[in-house]
């Protein structure tokens, strides 16, 4: 069964990071160490499981801006991206956010465009994989 729920980042760290040093580190090659910026205790995080298993994670942080979004890819094109960041739309509504934003991999872009995300900005390098800015608004 699959569970999706908000967490705190200490009592679920090794689990979070299970996911996506899989997804980043393994799979795409980046460097472990640009993993840990100190933001992750301020953040909210979202922890997937499959029964027990951890299977796909995310954050966001206070101001609205999303990141870290990973899912195994065994568990992707099922929804739990996208249930991922509905939830995360929905904590921002809460918090009365305006918008929404982030910087997509090029890849995922047009994920993110499912979910009514628009490009705002100028692509940038980070971690030598190029990135879009992208933001939602949100009707309050
Ligand atoms: C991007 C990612 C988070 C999407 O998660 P997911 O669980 O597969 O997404 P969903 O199943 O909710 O997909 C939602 C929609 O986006 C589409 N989609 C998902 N990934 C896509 C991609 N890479 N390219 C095009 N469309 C994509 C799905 O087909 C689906 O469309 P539909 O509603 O018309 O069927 C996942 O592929 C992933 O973890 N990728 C590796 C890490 C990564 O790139 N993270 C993003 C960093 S910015």
């Amino acid at each position: 069964m699959i569970s999706l729920q908000i967490v705190n980042f200490l009592e679920h760290q090794e689990a979070i990071q299970s996911v996506r040093l899989s997804v980043f580190t393994v799979e795409q090659g980046v460097d472990p160490a640009l993993d840990l910026d100190g933001l992750d205790g301020t953040a909210y995080q979202i922890l997937v499981l499959d029964n027990d298993k951890p299977v796909a994670t995310g954050r966001m942080l206070a101001d609205g801006h999303i990141g870290r979004i990973a899912v195994l890819p065994e568990y992707r094109k099922l929804g739990i991206g996208s249930r991922i960041m509905d939830r995360f739309i929905s904590q921002a509504r809460s918090d009365n956010l305006t918008k929404v934003f982030l910087g997509a991999q090029v890849s995922a872009v047009p994920f993110y465009e499912t979910l009514g995300f628009r490009r705002y900005g100028e692509d940038y390098m980070e971690a030598n994989i190029r990135h879009t800015p992208m933001q939602l608004m949100l009707d309050i």
